[in-house]
């Protein structure tokens, strides 16, 4: 079987934008592959975090995991600290991977401008080889992201091949090792639809976690009234009429694509449906839409998480599963790069 990893950072509210960018689209996947999917928690602490909040956003988004479909028989879930693997491995990929290609990241960039050089701590750097790590640690074959985590997934796919060449193959035979390929060359999974959801106060840019405006993204675990407000205020245009593919329009492209993933209807039934309709009536229609999704997952969270013996039995399992198959990989990259084993 192939196997499939993807996970998101425990950081703030999960959003729509990580909904259908990723975790909508793994619930399809955990019946075709060998699933692992993780919360990031080591990923979370590249900005200065909330010591307090975090292990309280890492239960609820495993809990939004659950909520949303995935399925601990199928799937692997677990806590990416609770898998010391990653960043063992992190240490032995960074000292193969050059500062050069780290300081190419566009989310380094944007974030560490930001923020200020004094106030960037390393690990903003080096985050994208903690990355690698949880994807070659499990020989994945696709890691199904958004498409925002593109250039990441390029740099995985350069670091894999650059330690096979490194230290795999013959050279690792004559270690004692079984030779070929260290690491299998994974392929990032963007969806056709929903890849890079919009911000609802600004059709150009992404819907992000970090933007300081809550009105900017419909969070998984808004309460109803909350939906209609935001929606009710999100920005539009007084052009008439609604369409996907009109380059001035982006808010419009962005409304269109939502409702499209939400109700799983195809982009011609939505263009017949909306397209002689004004933003009124679309923003009800829209709503209604995205209240009637979202209310049985939050439901389900809520039931989640009452029983927290559950949740915790839930990534314990999953973090014996995922040890087992990470170790066999860690193991076979300290014999080829040469370390003595106890
Ligand atoms: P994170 O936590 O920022 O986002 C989690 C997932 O959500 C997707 N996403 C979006 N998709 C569509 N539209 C948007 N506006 C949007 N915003 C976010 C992201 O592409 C991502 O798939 N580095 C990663 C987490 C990570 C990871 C991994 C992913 C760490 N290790 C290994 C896959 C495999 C991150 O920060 O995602």
């Amino acid at each position: 079987k192939k196997r499939v990893v993807s996970g998101v950072q425990p950081t703030g509210m999960v959003h729509l934008g990580n909904y259908l960018g990723a975790i909508k689209n793994w619930v399809a996947l955990q019946d075709l592959y060998e699933t692992y999917f993780f919360i990031v928690d080591l990923h979370a602490i590249t900005l200065p975090h909330d010591a307090a909040e975090l292990s309280k956003s890492t239960r609820s988004t495993a809990a939004i995991y659950l909520a949303c479909g995935i399925d601990s028989s199928k799937a692997s879930i677990f806590v990416q600290s609770h898998v010391r693997a990653h960043v063992e491995l992190m240490w032995l990929l960074s000292s193969s991977t050059p500062i050069g290609w780290l300081n190419r990241m566009i989310q380094f960039k944007e974030k560490s401008r930001k923020a200020g050089d004094e106030n960037v701590g390393v690990a903003l750097l080096t985050y994208p080889v903690l990355m690698a790590s949880d994807i070659l640690l499990y020989q994945s074959d696709l890691v199904p992201v958004g498409e925002d985590q593109t250039q990441h997934l390029e740099l995985t796919r350069e670091i894999a091949e650059r330690v096979n060449n490194l230290y795999g193959g013959r050279k690792w035979k004559k270690l004692g090792g079984r030779g070929g390929s260290l690491f299998k060359v994974p392929e990032a999974l963007i969806p056709p639809a929903g890849a890079r959801v919009m911000s609802l106060t600004d059709g150009l840019s992404k819907m992000s976690k970090s933007a300081p405006s809550d009105q900017s993204r419909i969070n998984l675990l808004d309460p109803k009234d909350v939906i209609v407000n935001k929606i009710k205020r999100c920005k539009t245009d007084s052009l008439p009429g609604l369409e996907f593919d009109n380059p001035e329009r982006p808010e419009c492209r962005n409304l269109l694509s939502i409702y499209q993933i939400i109700t799983g209807k195809t982009k011609e039934e939505v263009v017949i449906e909306c397209q002689n309709m004004n933003w009124g009536t679309f923003k009800t229609t829209l709503t209604d839409a995205l209240i009637e999704h979202l209310q049985p997952i939050q439901a389900r969270y809520e039931e989640i998480m009452s029983d927290q013996s559950y949740l915790d039995n839930v990534l314990l399992e999953g973090a014996e599963k995922a040890s087992e198959v990470a170790d066999i990989t860690l193991n076979n990259v300290y014999q080829a790069m040469g370390f003595l084993r106890r």
